[in-house]
């Protein structure tokens, strides 16, 4: 009696099922390393972003239920923006179907598959880098920045010089930290200079003193870059790097221009205090455009308007405040990419813009700010910004004990926009644009993201 009755809604459940569903065994061969390959390699290979590979069979196989808790948890890929405010091109989500996919296979004991399936793991996978393609043009400190184990932040400024056949433009580029433990920010600039300016002895960096302060006389001047009349060098992009921030991959027609004879000036690095002496060596990997770019991404990043900025701000402890950014744009804008940042004591951030009609153009939400995850969200078509929006932004920052990133126990009073110690605190919104041009909004920059990160040519 008993095995008929369950033997009923059995039947019933497997004749509902649809028939791929139930004659399907996922395999690594088959279904799985696609979905690893595509969604996870990119920093799980060796001197990746992630602490261990995920390139073959073994990779994968050993660490299933491991992988299996993330992916169903949504912890990895990791990606810190909520979709259903905002989706990006760069987005590293994995469908609920790709989740499904995995589950099952570690639950079937994570079969193999048949061999003559299995896909080449992506290729040219250089060290560091998340872009598969191989750079046509590597930059490397020659000289590793000194980092002092005293406890205290070092900041630095540090060229690297170069020269090509001629100038071309960039389609792609990835900053990868030497030292990614340390690593707290980056800023950099191209810039081209003259003739006469010597590239083959030029100083490697200087560490500031106690301030971060950046000062182009003093800054240009150390490295020599002024031309014979003083004029200074002319910049041709500046972007930045923070933790968790993956490259550029700029659409076609769009990106910057490489100097025949440049230095890429990072401005500003930023490593955290270190109790140990060490030392770092970054990287910056760049990829050429076969097709001329027309339109130049430029940089801009904005500050709290809702206080003064000149009188000594301070979060009190046990306290949490939210700070807000309000301008007016002069002009129309198209958005390439938005960069939130804030330090440890960030718990929220939420930007939009709301044009003069009153309408609302949703730009980023982070439910749950992260430190170690801040990416420069792409979006999936340039967004179109009229001239008199108001870009609004508002964050949270929680100096109280229920912070558990909060760095001070008990907490303690934290200056904010003081300075970027990584002990004060700061919010910043930054965006890569272009000025608008009518059709932007159709531009999809999701199949390029695709593509060039996949690629596995060259
Ligand atoms: C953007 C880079 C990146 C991507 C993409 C990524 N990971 Fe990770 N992963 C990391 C880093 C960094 C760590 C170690 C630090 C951490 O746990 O946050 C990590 C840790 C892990 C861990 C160990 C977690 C722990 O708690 O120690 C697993 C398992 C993992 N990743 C699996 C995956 C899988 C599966 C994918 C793809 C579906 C993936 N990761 C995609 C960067 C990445």
């Amino acid at each position: 009696m008993v095995t008929k009755r369950l033997a009923l809604p059995f039947i019933f459940l497997f004749v509902c099922l649809p028939l791929a569903v139930s004659a399907q065994n996922y395999t690594f061969t088959e279904h799985v390393s696609p979905i690893i390959y595509k969604n996870c390699s990119g920093c799980h290979k060796p001197n990746g972003a992630a602490p261990f590979s995920l390139l073959t069979y073994r990779d994968v196989a050993k660490r299933a239920s491991f992988i299996q808790h993330v992916v169903s948890e949504r912890i990895m890929p990791p990606w810190k923006a909520d979709p259903s405010y905002r989706s990006f091109a760069n987005e590293k989500q994995l469908t609920d179907d790709e989740i499904r996919v995995i589950s099952s296979w570690v639950g079937d004991g994570a079969p193999y598959g048949p061999a003559s399936e299995l896909q080449q793991p992506p290729s040219n996978t250089i060290s560091g880098a998340s872009l598969f393609g191989y750079p046509d043009l590597i930059l490397q400190m020659d000289e590793p920045v000194k980092i002092d184990g005293d406890n205290k932040e070092t900041y630095i400024c540090y060229a690297l010089p170069y020269e090509i056949e001629e100038q071309t433009y960039v389609k792609a580029i990835e900053f990868i930290p030497g030292n990614r433990q340390l690593a707290h920010h980056a800023s950099y600039q191209v810039l081209e200079v003259s003739e006469g300016v010597d590239l083959d002895n030029m100083p490697a960096y200087f560490e500031f003193g106690d301030t971060d302060y950046i000062d182009d006389q003093h800054d240009y001047g150390y490295f020599n870059l002024f031309d014979k009349d003083g004029n200074p060098p002319m910049q041709t992009y500046h972007d930045g790097w923070l933790p968790g921030s993956g490259p550029r991959i700029y659409p076609e027609g769009i990106g910057f221009l490489l100097p025949k004879k440049g230095v890429f000036l990072i401005r500003n690095m930023h490593y955290a205090p270190s109790p140990i002496n060490t030392s770092d060596q970054t990287t910056i990997h760049i990829y050429f455009s076969d097709e001329p770019v027309e339109r130049t991404v430029m940089f801009t990043t904005f500050r709290p308007t809702d206080i003064d900025l000149n009188t000594g701000n301070i979060i009190p402890a046990d306290t949490a405040i939210q700070y807000d950014i309000n301008i007016r744009v002069g002009q129309d804008l198209s958005l390439f990419s938005v960069n939130p940042h804030m330090h440890r004591l960030g718990k929220n951030f939420k930007a939009w813009a709301t044009t003069p009609e009153g309408k609302t153009i949703p730009l980023v939400h982070i439910p749950q700010w992260d430190f170690n995850w801040q990416e420069f969200y792409q979006y999936k078509k340039l967004l179109h910004i009229p001239k008199g929006s108001v870009i609004h932004a508002e964050a949270l920052f929680d100096n109280t004990v229920d912070n558990p990133e909060n760095p001070n126990f008990p907490p303690e009073p934290v200056f904010f926009e003081r300075g970027m110690d990584d002990k004060d605190e700061m919010m910043r919104l930054t965006f890569l644009f272009l000025p608008y041009q009518p059709g932007d909004e159709n531009l999809d920059m999701e199949d390029q993201w695709r593509s060039q990160m996949l690629s596995n040519e060259q």
